[in-house]
């Protein structure tokens, strides 16, 4: 890849977006468009200024006819969450805009690989897959990817490690029936009970349900105190491209369309995929404890109706 990345929707997340990625290595160009051509130029020039302190990467404002030869396109674009909604009350609104924004993107980058941030998330890539003909693994949710890095943090502050040791992945929608996949969880190589009994802070149900709900409802409460979640999405958006980008074939959770999970046809949820310069892998399906399995079965169920309601 050329490391030509483009964005589309240059409100806080995409700037945020935009900022980390102008200092990736690997990125080359960063391509900024929103309908607010304003707002794009402006946050093009600023996060050129910030990139001018260490970054080669040129970063600018520009048309859909800029993204030709982008080797990404993220799409951030929509109405974001007021007050009391799920991710899924987004579903009618952002469907029909991310529908045009795809439709634009693929008549000027055919071969782009879409990264689709607007929520609900793993809806975005079936309308990809089914109206607009995109192979699944050129059409990425960043999915739990985010909750994944969430899981990861707060059990590395319980425990006192960094993050970077503790081994934990969040599956299934990014929303509300997501499911932490606790019986994975390993510290090095060893699963979390272990490490947890051997560190002399064993983990109790009390204290998997607390961290669970914590882990579930973070952009909740990150949203009642500022309004927004953006720096948490735009550090996964950077942090996939990046993969990408330099064909990594690191594994991330994110969510792809697939053609049935667990037994559920048609739906779109975040599992293990490899991640490199085209695009995701199949999923695969880790080992799961029987709570897991059913909790996950429902998650992809929650999905598969949300998309059913968006090709309608
Ligand atoms: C969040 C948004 C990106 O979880 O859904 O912060």
């Amino acid at each position: 890849m050329a490391g030509v990345v483009g964005i589309v929707g240059t409100g806080l997340v995409g700037a945020a977006a935009g900022y980390l990625l102008a200092l990736t290595p690997g990125v080359r160009e960063v391509v900024l468009t929103d309908l607010d051509t304003a707002r794009a130029t402006s946050e093009a020039a600023d996060i050129a200024h910030a990139a001018a302190f260490g970054s080669t990467a040129l970063v600018r404002a520009g048309g859909y006819a800029d993204l030709a030869g982008a080797d990404v396109v993220v799409i951030t674009a929509g109405v974001s969450l007021k007050p009391g909604q799920t991710r899924l009350d987004l579903l009618a609104t952002n469907a029909r805009i991310v529908s045009g924004i795809i439709e634009r993107v693929l008549a000027v980058a055919p071969e782009a690989v879409l990264l689709f941030a607007t929520n609900p998330v793993d809806v975005m890539p079936a309308l990809a897959v089914r109206r607009f003909g995109l192979p699944p693994g050129r059409a990425i949710g960043t999915g739990c990817a985010l909750d994944s890095a969430r899981f990861r943090d707060r059990l590395a502050r319980q425990f006192g490690v960094a993050p970077q040791s503790m081994h934990a992945y969040v599956l299934g929608e990014h929303g509300d029936s997501e499911v932490l996949h606790w019986s994975g969880v390993h510290v090095a190589a060893m699963p979390l009970a272990r490490f947890a009994e051997q560190v002399g802070a064993p983990i109790t149900p009390a204290l998997q349900a607390r961290i669970s709900k914590e882990v579930r409802s973070s952009a909740y409460r990150i949203k009642e105190g500022k309004g927004v979640s953006n720096f948490g999405i735009g550090g996964c958006i950077a942090r996939l491209t990046q993969a990408l980008v330099n064909g990594e074939q690191t594994i991330f959770t994110v969510s792809t369309f697939m053609e049935e999970a667990l037994g559920v046809p048609d739906t779109c949820i975040s599992l293990p995929h490899v991640l490199g310069a085209r695009g995701a892998s199949a999923s695969m399906m880790p080992p799961l404890d029987a709570v897991e399995t059913v909790a996950l079965r429902h998650s992809a169920t929650v999905i598969r109706e949300a998309i059913g309601a968006a090709l309608a």
